[in-house]
């Protein structure tokens, strides 16, 4: 019983949980990678999951981060893997999202630079909760505790 939810739980961290066979081809990603072709979006999303580790890494060590990557704005166009997707929600969640990403790298701001990040983070988990729940628990591990 233990193991079933343990690997029900599996199931849930992959992907953004729409279905069982996009789930199992996500699972098996190192294997059979060339059966699964990522979005535009899907793309974008990792290369800002992997930006905005780097840009932690940067306040743990006690470096001010001063650029925004111009990349990011590529979530107001990239294509998704379902057309539909792109509706009021997302629109205007991306728009808060960059807004508040612009603001890690505001050197003027007053705000505490991990209050900062952490913001931006949770608008990623935001967004999330509306539209695409897989990725949230990674997602968590951007927080800067
Ligand atoms: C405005 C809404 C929105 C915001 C903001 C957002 N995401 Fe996403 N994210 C999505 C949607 C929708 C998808 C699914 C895209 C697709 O399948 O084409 C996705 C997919 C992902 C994926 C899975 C990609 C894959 O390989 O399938 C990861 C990881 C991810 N997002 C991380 C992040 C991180 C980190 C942030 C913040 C830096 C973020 N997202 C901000 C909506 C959002």
């Amino acid at each position: 019983m233990r193991l079933f939810a343990c690997i029900a739980l599996t199931f849930v961290l992959f992907g953004c949980g729409e279905s069982d066979k996009k789930e199992t081809i996500e699972q098996k990603e190192e294997i059979v990678y060339d059966m699964y072709e990522p979005s535009e979006m899907a793309i974008l999303m990792n290369q800002m999951y992997e930006h905005n580790m780097k840009v932690k890494q940067d306040i743990l060590d006690g470096k001010t981060p001063t650029q925004f990557p111009m990349d990011f704005l590529k979530i107001h166009s990239a294509e998704m893997t379902k057309a539909s997707d792109r509706n009021e929600t997302f629109e205007s969640f991306s728009k808060l999202f960059i807004a508040t990403e612009k603001e890690i790298f505001n050197d003027e701001s007053t705000v505490d630079i991990k209050e900062r990040f952490n913001n931006a983070v949770n608008l990623c988990v935001a967004c999330h909760q509306t539209s695409c729940t897989g990725p949230i628990p990674r997602i968590k591990k951007l927080l800067i505790n």
